[in-house]
């Protein structure tokens, strides 16, 4: 007997264990965690306040059995992460048609709530990473009654086809089974948010190629899109009105007719079909328990080596977002996966053009994520950001012997985050908040923000190098590696938050080494100076200062710096300055 099974009976006692709970502690009318606007900004609020989600997801199959992801949740509160993205899967939820199986869902409802971590829960339904890997075995099995994606070579893969309503509604029943099955039971809100499927998109060719799918691609564009696309003309996305122009900008007609012959054409058409499958299952499971929902990008800048197929063509990548908005308006956020060390322009590529489409990074790498968290909060109001694999974070797979947290980087730059997210969310959307990813050999950085312009840079250490261990030779440990002499480590890049809390006032946290320094950007005195620096912490949104800065640890009066030289790494230090001739 699996642990699964053995799980049933423990499931009603942890249900009911679940709902006293919840008796308890939450009144029936708080409302549900939901998306509100501030300024430019979209928030999630949770239990009636906004609510910033320092995140991370656990690997595929962790949340698969209890006791394999139980000793992992209270690892990721010392971590500061309050709230962790997990998967709910199709298999195993309903592993006969119409039965299903809720208990991974209640266990990790409740093992959440012990360690104070909210839950995005991902449903791996028809599609992971374009693959229907996750579909339960009645599915699988059943190719007739649930039909395939098919390639040029008239051959099916393992991956369900958009083309079917068939597919569609056994996944909707099952989500829409699911969401019932939250609400019953999650009366604390633990579960703020859900991600429709994972990373969708036909993967080998640029579409589908199955008879339901050539037919559809022959018939007409559907009128919906097309009036979509004739009244937004000035805000649709370039690649879009380019190929909509190039065609003749016709009201009517296939897709080739619409938008030429060409792969953007044949993902313009997986879009449209993907959104309108992932919208109906969101749509179904939103009917009810209206969570927010989300959809994951398996991102690919466009390259000419690179076309739709190689990466899942027809996901919510930005050449396509507006299709995904008008055929999936049940989703609120196309959220991007970015696990690039240069975040900022990944960033920057999928949100150009679509700046209402609010920031939730939901993957990322977890070494970088320790500075590029600095960056998404800072810059782009993003409302979360989720490291993958965050269980396995200074876990040696090897011995699975574990780094303590507090000494992991990412755990440092979480602990600030929390300590900051009460600011951070009274600043959303004002356009009082900026951030920057700080490389060694990057010039400054000029960051206007406020009164001032802040240049940004990366503070070198005048100290001598800590040498660099070669690999070890075969057999021998680290510790008997010889030392390369000379060689320095490469500086690990930083991550900077700045916000303007007063009109000579700023809040200044990093995770590494950041000098900045500060010239008027308004009328008045030309020259900026330092009146006081102190570093300090915010307990429970109240700023506690520490020491007053200066002499060295603020190049005589000269800058901030905000690591090394005196400075431990991740201060925060509230800035006051003036202005002279
Ligand atoms: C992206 C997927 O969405 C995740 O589930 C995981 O497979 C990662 N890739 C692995 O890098």
């Amino acid at each position: 007997m699996t642990i699964r099974s053995l799980y049933g009976p423990v499931a009603i006692l942890a249900l009911a264990a679940l709902s006293a709970c919840s008796r308890s502690s939450t009144s029936p009318s708080t409302p549900i965690p939901h998306l509100q606007k501030q300024g430019t900004a979209t928030q999630l609020i949770v239990d009636g306040k906004p609510f910033l989600m320092i995140a991370g997801e656990l690997r595929n199959s962790s949340g698969s059995t209890l006791d394999f992801s139980k000793p992992m949740w209270p690892r990721l509160a010392a971590m500061h992460v309050n709230t962790a993205l997990t998967a709910t899967y199709w298999e195993l939820i309903e592993p006969k048609e119409g039965q299903f199986d809720f208990s991974l869902v209640d266990g990790a409802i409740q093992d959440a709530q012990k360690s104070n971590l909210r839950l995005i829960f991902l449903w791996f339904g028809s599609w992971k990473n374009g693959v229907s890997s996750y579909i339960p075995a009645w599915v699988k099995t059943d190719q007739n009654r649930f039909p395939r994606v098919q390639g040029k070579d008239g051959k099916s893969i393992e991956t369900l086809s958009t083309l079917s309503e068939t597919n569609r509604d056994a996944d909707a029943r099952a989500f829409a089974a699911l969401m019932r099955h939250i609400k019953e039971v999650d009366t604390r809100h633990t579960v703020v948010m859900m991600q429709v499927e994972n990373e969708v998109g036909v993967l080998g060719d640029t579409r589908d190629r199955c008879e339901a799918a050539n037919k559809a691609f022959e018939g007409p564009v559907p009128k919906e899109l097309l009036d979509y696309i004739a009244g937004h003309k000035d805000t649709l996305h370039p690649d879009l009105a380019k190929a909509w122009q190039a065609a003749g900008s016709k009201t009517s007609g296939s897709w080739e007719q619409v938008f030429g012959k060409s792969a953007y054409t044949d993902e313009l058409f997986m879009a449209w079909n993907y959104a309108g499958y992932v919208g109906h299952v969101a749509a179904a499971g939103k009917a009810e328990y209206p969570l927010p929902m989300y959809v994951n990008t398996w991102c690919s800048m466009p390259a000419p080596d690179r076309p739709p197929g190689t990466y899942p063509s027809g996901g919510p990548e930005p050449q396509v977002g507006n299709i995904w908005k008008v055929a999936a308006p049940a989703i609120d956020i196309r959220g991007p996966d970015l696990y690039s060390p240069n975040q900022p322009e990944w960033i920057k590529w999928y949100r150009a053009n679509d700046t209402e489409n609010p920031l939730f990074i939901p993957e990322t790498d977890s070494t970088r994520g320790a500075y590029h968290v600095f960056y998404a909060m800072g810059q782009y109001d993003a409302m979360g950001f989720a490291p993958f694999a965050i269980d396995e974070l200074g876990v040696s797979p090897v011995t699975g012997a574990r780094t303590e947290p507090a000494d992991l980087p990412l755990t440092r730059s979480y602990e600030i985050v929390a300590q900051l997210a009460p600011l951070i969310l009274e600043n959303q959307g004002k356009g009082k908040m900026a951030g920057a990813v700080v490389n060694a050999d990057d010039p400054p950085q000029k960051i206007p923000l406020g009164n001032y312009v802040l240049e940004v840079s990366y503070a070198r250490s005048r100290m001598a190098p800590t040498p660099v261990a070669a690999k070890p030779a075969a057999g021998a440990t680290a510790a008997q590696a010889p030392v390369i002499e000379g060689a320095t480590p490469l500086p690990v890049p930083a991550g900077a938050l700045f916000i303007a809390v007063g009109p000579d006032e700023y809040i200044l946290a990093s995770s590494g080494p950041v000098n900045i320094s500060f010239s008027p950007n308004t009328p008045g005195d030309p020259i900026a100076g330092i009146l006081s620096i102190d570093e300090g912490t915010f307990v429970n949104g109240q700023w506690v200062s520490g020491r007053r800065l200066n002499g060295d640890e603020n190049g005589q009066g000269k800058f901030v710096r905000l690591n090394g030289g005196g400075i431990r790494n991740g201060s925060i230090q509230r800035v006051k300055l003036y202005r002279y001739h």
